[in-house]
């Protein structure tokens, strides 16, 4: 079988001791959760300012609540895929490694890593924008579904809102915070299944090379990340991950 992996790539893997990995919907596109950009993604059927903004949510609240919960009763019943499973095995093997994840399903914490940065939040949690009280995932759908017009509502009055970042938002500032530090101390950085098009996640492989890692991207396209990349492996991630994984493990358990 072909090698996936050049002897200058296995080198600096074998001798790195923090890992980065940046993962975005692709990574989750082999258990049927649909990208954003590629020919049949989310973004290509409905415009982010429809859906993804806090006024939006505001002034067509049944509208963009059943379109989550349509997405979160999807993402509810999918399973990780081979790649969110080979990124498990990985962290076992590295002294430092950590996911910042742009997706919001929650496939690598079910798939078992334990070192999960959530960039964009996560659609199963969700929150009242006036009094900021959390609502567990079954709390939340028993009131989803006993509101007319689904439009769910916190005892306080304000509106129950998903705990996702929405296009003009900031990011959570702790996980912002934890994903640069990461990005800058890692010797070792996959950007894996994302189009880097939506910053900041799409500037951390940039300060991971700033900062002299060596940056691998796996992507059955080329992204405005690839030329800047070390190694680019042209294929899905629940392909790749698993070979990947399956040449380099032997060596750095010894
Ligand atoms: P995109 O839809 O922009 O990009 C998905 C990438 O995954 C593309 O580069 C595809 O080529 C690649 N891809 C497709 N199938 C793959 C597979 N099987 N294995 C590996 N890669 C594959 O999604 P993101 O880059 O995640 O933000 O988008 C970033 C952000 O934009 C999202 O978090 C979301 C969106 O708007 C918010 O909602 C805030």
């Amino acid at each position: 079988m072909k090698e996936l992996l050049t002897s200058i790539a296995k080198e600096r893997i074998y001798s790195s001791r923090k890992v980065a990995i940046l993962t975005g919907a692709g990574i989750s596109a082999e258990s049927g959760i649909p990208t954003f950009r590629d020919k049949d993604g989310l973004w290509t059927k409905i415009s982010p300012e429809e859906m993804a903004n806090f006024d939006a949510f505001y002034k067509n609240t049944q509208i963009v609540s059943e379109w989550y919960q349509k997405r979160r009763e999807i993402i509810e019943h999918t399973l990780p895929n081979a790649g969110h499973f080979a990124l498990r095995e990985l962290e076992h093997l590295f002294p430092s490694f950590h996911i910042i994840t742009q997706n919001i399903d929650g496939l690598h914490q079910k798939a078992g890593s334990e070192k999960v940065i959530e960039l964009h939040g996560n659609i199963m949690r969700n929150y009242c924008i006036d009094c900021k009280k959390y609502y567990e995932l079954d709390e939340f759908e028993s009131i989803y579904e006993h509101t007319e017009n689904h439009i769910p509502k916190c005892n306080c009055g304000g509106l129950i809102r998903p705990d996702v970042v929405w296009f003009g938002e900031q990011l959570p500032r702790k996980a912002l915070e934890k994903a640069f530090q990461t990005a800058e101390e890692a010797d070792l950085f996959f950007t894996i299944g994302t189009s880097a098009y939506v910053r900041p996640a799409a500037d951390l492989p940039i300060i991971a090379l700033q900062n002299g890692a060596y940056v691998i991207e796996i992507n059955p396209s080329k992204t405005g990340l690839t030329n800047f990349t070390h190694l680019h492996l042209q294929g899905k991630s629940g392909e790749i991950l698993p070979k990947l994984l399956e040449e380099i493990s032997l060596n750095l358990k010894q």
